[in-house]
């Protein structure tokens, strides 16, 4: 078995990740830290992992977890992982981070999104980007995987396919992104207060979300060239969930079957995917609590390519995309601990 710590265990990623990896086959959870719970039983907290586990939080000393564990999932804030990240490497351990901290190749990038100076250029350069269905070549034996953002999954899904075929006129995406409430954490704000959120929607970052440059980063590998996107996104009522929808213009016209069947040859061994037939969107209840990413392509009367993407942003968003790269990472097999249906009702 290979021996995993969870770092801020009790927050929404890290709850997900103890669900997860306590249905596996090969992970053992040996620790699960926190700050603000250490010394509760987790199964106090979380009734619902009730009988599955007598895990108790700790404290997160590093001393401790590179003792108790081979790999650490990171589901901290971000900056927080800049702290904590160099520390468990040194210490010969394997770091899947969940945060942003390592996602952006550009120091200077991510100094200008996230307001605070970048510590190692050299981490960035050996980070590598977890989202397996774009490329995985790099991921078996990594010792240093930045997850990436719950938007910039779904967007990247739903968009790459058409810059990777040179499909796409010019080089901007817009894209139309709505998030469950979940997405913010487990900690309230007036912001995402119940009677703030729910029976509503409103815009929120536009043109200052911190995902926008993860969103650019990923489409430009795939369309070769710098790619800008006009990104939008929501905070819906529900409480998981998210789905993204983006806008291509094509240089040449094309049917929406030959779109779906483009989209289907991309993906065609992607075991997380679904493209669905033309005609048909998604629905984020298709895949709420699992790792799946379902998409509906369709050209519209105007000849705009519309591609929308449906994941569990606390799943193929953050938890199960981590885990599903550990997975690669460690050469098990790639859906070990993932194949969860997601409820009809
Ligand atoms: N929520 C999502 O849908 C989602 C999607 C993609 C990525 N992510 C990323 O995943 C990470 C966790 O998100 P979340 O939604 O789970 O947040 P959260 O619910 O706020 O939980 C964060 C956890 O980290 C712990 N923590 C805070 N500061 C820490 C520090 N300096 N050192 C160690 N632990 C610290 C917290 O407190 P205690 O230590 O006191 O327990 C808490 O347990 C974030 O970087 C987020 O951007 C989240």
């Amino acid at each position: 078995m290979t021996r995993a710590a969870i770092i801020g265990a009790p927050g929404y990623a890290g709850v997900e990740l103890t669900r997860l990896l306590l249905g596996h086959p090969s992970f053992e959870i040996t620790l699960a830290t926190s700050n603000a719970q250490a010394g509760r039983a987790v199964t106090d907290m979380y009734p619902s992992l009730g009988g599955l586990t007598s895990l108790v939080y700790t404290e997160p000393n590093l001393e401790h977890i590179a003792q108790m564990a081979d790999v650490a999932f990171l589901a901290v804030p971000h900056t927080a992982a800049l702290e904590i990240a160099p520390q468990l490497l040194l210490a010969g351990l394997t770091v899947i981070d969940a945060s942003a901290d390592y996602r952006l190749k550009d120091p200077e990038v991510y100094e200008r999104w996230y307001q605070v100076a970048h510590s190692s250029d050299e981490l960035l350069e050996r980070a590598v980007y977890g989202l397996p269905e774009l490329d995985r070549s790099t991921l078996p034996g990594a010792q240093l995987v930045a997850c990436p953002g719950c938007y910039p999954t779904a967007t990247l899904l739903a968009a790459a396919p058409a810059f990777e075929a040179e499909l796409v006129a010019g080089s901007r995406a817009f894209v139309d992104a709505k998030s469950g409430v979940s997405g913010a954490g487990k900690t309230p704000s007036a912001s995402t207060h119940y009677p703030t959120v729910n029976e509503a929607i409103q815009p929120y970052k536009v043109g200052t979300h911190r995902h926008t440059p993860e969103i650019e980063q990923g489409l430009s590998i795939a369309a070769g060239h710098p790619v800008s996107v006009v990104f939008v996104p929501h905070l819906v009522p529900m409480s998981r969930g998210l789905l993204a929808t983006v806008y291509l213009d094509l240089i040449e016209p094309m049917s929406s079957d030959e779109a779906v069947e483009l989209y289907r040859e991309r993906y065609a061994n992607e075991p997380f995917l679904t493209v669905h037939p033309a005609g048909r969107m998604p629905s984020t209840a298709e895949v709420r609590g699992t790792n799946r990413a379902h998409i509906g392509v369709t050209v519209d009367r105007t000849g705009v390519l519309v591609a929308a993407c449906v994941i569990d942003n606390l799943v193929k968003g953050t938890a199960g995309q981590a885990l599903q790269c550990a997975n690669i990472v460690y050469g098990y097999e790639e859906t070990a601990g993932l194949l969860i249906p997601a409820p009809v009702v």
